[in-house]
């Protein structure tokens, strides 16, 4: 068993450097399978997602050499089965999109139902309305996705709910499919660009990522031969900007898009930090306890759900009564309870939390519910008076490379102790 130890009341300050998208790279990964050759990803975040990711490809087939901790070659050239293993895939969320691919590459695959964060239900059924307008069959039962498709012809998808997951899926179900198909009502999210970047690099033909309605004209094969850089991370750029706003910091964040963070931008300065934005690069300071602010996460280009809890910690302290409205996922505020432990005071009730803003936290040993809530307490043992203990670090490791190297390298004292 591995903890975290905080020790608390530092004001974060100094440079951190981005790493490659998470919710991005365990998209591209699948998507390798549809490509009958050899392709190089740079910039790939080393978490251990993307390490299963890679697990589970090489078990499908795939030769992958990991030429530096960032930076992989692939070769998809054999795939030789058509059964994924059940225990792998069952570990994350991102498991699902080696049905989209496999479809496309194979037209038959079957995988455990993906797990991921208990956010509450999580539904595929967008996923299986797409695959099935493209003529694949899709069976649920005893915890398996069983998906088969002589041929997927293109069709237009209309996506009943704004869906991250089910708008990559259906992208990749459709690259190698005869036609065109349309998605509509699809989800806009930075990490969906750049899948769709990544396989048009390849040789697929998208347009339209990053809009609401996405084009697929079908292609024959995707050769690959080509090397792609992940996407910097969107929501780690945003855990560290609202960690200098909450510690009363000064943060240089390097290697981020910041046009991806208007959304995060506009409320550090709502609630009385300041930013400057030099593109590839953002600046954040705050030198005053933060303002209060009404929160309501949505689909991006809003605010984002996966900031929502980093963004608890700054309206825990803030002067004053904040309301955070969670529109995306039903059971996303669990990460409440560990923050009242350590003195907040906070009323979480439905999809809506009360946030009466508090003077300091005080450290408690709290445990981490989610990826993001593990982000948030980490945030609140650096702003907490004394020593705070963080356990259930796996989740915090999925999605987070070398998380306390940066935030030590910012001046927070922290380390990780095996019990
Ligand atoms: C992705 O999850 C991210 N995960 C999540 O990030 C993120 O919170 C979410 O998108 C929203 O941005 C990955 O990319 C691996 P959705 P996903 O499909 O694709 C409903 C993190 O911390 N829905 O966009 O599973 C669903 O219940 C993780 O990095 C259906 O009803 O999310 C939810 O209410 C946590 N039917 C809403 O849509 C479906 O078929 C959005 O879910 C699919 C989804």
């Amino acid at each position: 068993m591995e903890k975290l130890v905080i020790t608390g009341q530092t004001p974060l300050k100094g440079e951190v450097t981005i790493s490659g998208a998470k919710n991005a790279a365990v998209a591209i990964l699948p998507a390798t399978l549809l490509i009958d050759g050899v392709c190089t990803i740079e910039n790939i975040p080393n978490i251990s997602d993307v390490k299963i990711s890679c697990e589970i490809l090489e078990k499908l087939g795939a030769k992958i050499t990991w030429n530096t901790p960032n930076e992989i070659t692939i070769d998809t050239r054999n795939i030789n089965t058509t059964v994924a293993p059940l225990d792998l895939t069952r570990k994350f969320r991102a498991s699902y999109y080696i049905v989209g691919a496999m479809l496309g590459r194979k037209g038959k695959i079957q995988v455990g139902m993906p797990g991921g964060c208990k956010l509450g239900a999580r539904p595929i059924d967008q996923h299986i309305k797409g695959f099935e307008a493209l003529g694949a069959t899709v069976e649920v039962e005893k915890g398996n996705i069983t998906a088969t498709a002589d041929k997927l012809v293109g069709n237009s998808v209309y996506m009943d709910v704004v869906s991250v997951g089910a708008t990559i899926n259906v992208m990749l179900s459709a690259v190698l499919a005869e036609g065109t198909t349309v998605i509509d009502n699809a989800a806009k999210e930075p990490h969906i660009v750049d899948v769709a970047n990544f396989l048009n690099t390849m040789g697929a033909d998208i347009r339209g990522a990053g809009t609401d309605i996405i084009k697929i004209n079908g292609v024959k094969k995707l050769s690959g031969n080509s090397t792609y850089s992940v996407v910097p991370d969107q929501i780690e750029a945003g855990t560290f900007m609202l960690a200098a706003v909450a510690s009363k910091g000064d943060i240089l964040i390097k290697n981020c898009i910041t046009k991806h963070l208007e959304s995060i931008t506009a409320k550090i300065i709502e609630v009385g930090g300041q930013v400057e934005d030099y593109g590839d690069s953002i600046r954040v300071w705050c030198d005053r306890r933060p303002g209060k602010a009404n929160i309501k996460t949505l689909p991006y280009p809003g605010f984002p759900t996966d900031l929502q809890p980093q963004m608890g910690v700054v309206l825990s302290i803030a002067e004053g009564t904040s309301i955070i409205n969670e529109s995306i996922w039903e059971s996303r505020f669990q990460y409440t309870e560990e923050l009242n432990k350590m003195g907040a005071k906070i009323t979480a009730q439905g999809k809506s939390a009360f946030f009466e803003g508090v003077d300091k936290l005080y450290s408690a040993p709290v445990y981490s519910t989610d990826l993001r809530a593990g982000a948030a307490l980490i945030i609140a043992g650096i702003i907490a008076e004394g020593e705070t203990e963080i356990y259930n670090l796996e989740h915090i490791d999925r999605g987070y490379e070398n998380i306390e190297e940066k935030f030590r390298n910012l001046g927070a004292k922290i380390k990780r102790i095996k019990e």
